[in-house]
């Protein structure tokens, strides 16, 4: 058997009919650059999200560091991330002329550790950007308290979680603003690259607006700005697929309940960690090899057996070649929580379409290698 990483296909095939005719009315209408498909798809992306704005934009590192330029965040300021995230949060950070300021992950959640967080606030920290990684929110009420102590602002990343919420608490609740990445491997995905920024702040949703295309907000009348927009047609792709978000997730995690049902008496591995009151929508199943020097091949006996696995993210931000690439960064305390992630980490097939006998096959491939240690 074969077990693909992702079921963009099937998902179309299963929506075909909405999808083409959401891409027929933008082709229809003629508009397909800040038309009304885009308009209509904000307001159903902010009204999902329970905020006043959202600003479809190019791409969710786009709507990180238009955020942090439009709150006024650059040069000689400092945002504190976690170091094993996707490499575009912290670029985002620099893109806005910004420092990264990398601190490690709590140990069984793998989002940013909330107790880590204080030990790197200077005078001049400016925004903590937590990242809900793998689908899972990060710790946003510690995160809300310490940034309220400091007087910081908190962006959230969240393009690995929409969907999700945290135990009392929803995405976009208790930030400034909130990034999210529609590239088609999200769970909210198009067929190409898409972001949005979603805020309740009517200033900051004026000026990425006007930043997103090109400093303007009328026709010819231009400041200094960007090319950053979400297009019509993506807008139209995503607006169909918005329709059965919280389904896929559920379906989602109940093949994450099936694979730890099924993984659960393994003795070489530590499976994925659920905090409790919360909706972790599995973007990434992710386990780790309780033996760091096993994951590799680990690995490769997955792909062998026809199981195309990945790792999210094998090398952490600060260790990748070049770091940092002649732009600001400072790590503060030891990253050892981070770097072991990027050590054992795999990620298994996970996504709405899987198939019971997909996630079986898996759970005998990985139970196999499991006994042979
Ligand atoms: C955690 C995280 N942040 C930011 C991004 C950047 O999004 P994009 O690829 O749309 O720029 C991604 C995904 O690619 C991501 O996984």
């Amino acid at each position: 058997m074969k077990v693909a990483f992702y079921g963009h296909v099937r998902q179309y095939n299963n929506i075909k009919n909405e999808i083409d005719a959401n891409i027929n009315e933008v082709i229809q209408s003629g508009q397909f650059v800040l038309g009304p498909v885009l308009k209509r798809f904000e307001g159903e992306f902010a009204a999902y999200s329970g905020t006043k704005h959202c600003i479809g934009v190019g791409n969710g590192t786009d709507a990180i560091w238009l955020a942090l330029m439009g709150l006024g965040i650059g040069p000689g300021d400092e945002c504190i991330t976690n170091a094993n995230t996707f490499f575009a949060t912290a670029e985002a950070i620099w893109i806005a002329g910004a420092t990264a300021v990398l601190v490690d992950c709590d140990p069984k959640t793998k989002c940013i550790d909330p107790a880590k967080i204080e030990a790197a606030i200077t005078p001049k920290t400016k925004a903590i950007v937590p990242v809900h990684l793998y689908g899972q929110c990060a710790d946003m009420k510690a995160i809300r308290k310490i940034a309220d102590k400091h007087k910081l602002v908190v962006i959230e990343d969240n393009a690995q979680a929409v969907g999700a919420h945290g135990p009392g608490f929803k995405i976009a609740q208790l930030s400034d603003a909130t990034a999210t990445s529609f590239i088609i491997q999200k769970n909210l995905g198009t067929f190409g690259d898409g972001g949005a920024l979603v805020t309740n702040n009517s200033n900051l949703d004026a000026r990425v607006r006007q930043l997103r295309n090109h400093g303007s907000n009328a026709r010819n009348v231009h400041s200094y700005g960007f090319n950053s927009r979400l297009d019509d047609i993506h807008a139209a792709i995503l607006s169909a697929k918005l329709k059965h978000i919280d389904a896929w997730n559920d379906n989602r995690r109940t093949s994450a309940a099936r694979l730890t049902a099924g993984l659960k008496g393994t003795k070489h591995i530590t499976l994925p960690y659920e905090v409790p009151g919360g909706r972790h929508v599995f973007h990434l199943y992710v386990v780790e090899t309780k033996d760091s020097s096993k994951r590799d091949g680990f690995l490769k006996y997955l792909n062998d057996a026809g199981i195309d696995a990945k790792t999210h993210y094998s090398i952490a931000i600060h260790k990748q070649a070049g770091y940092p690439w002649g732009k600001q960064a400072r790590i503060v305390g030891s990253l050892t929580n981070a770097e072991l992630n990027a050590a054992s980490c795999i990620s298994l097939p996970m996504f709405p379409e899987l198939t019971t006998s997909e996630a079986d096959y898996i759970i005998e491939k990985v139970v196999q290698w499991d006994k042979a240690q």
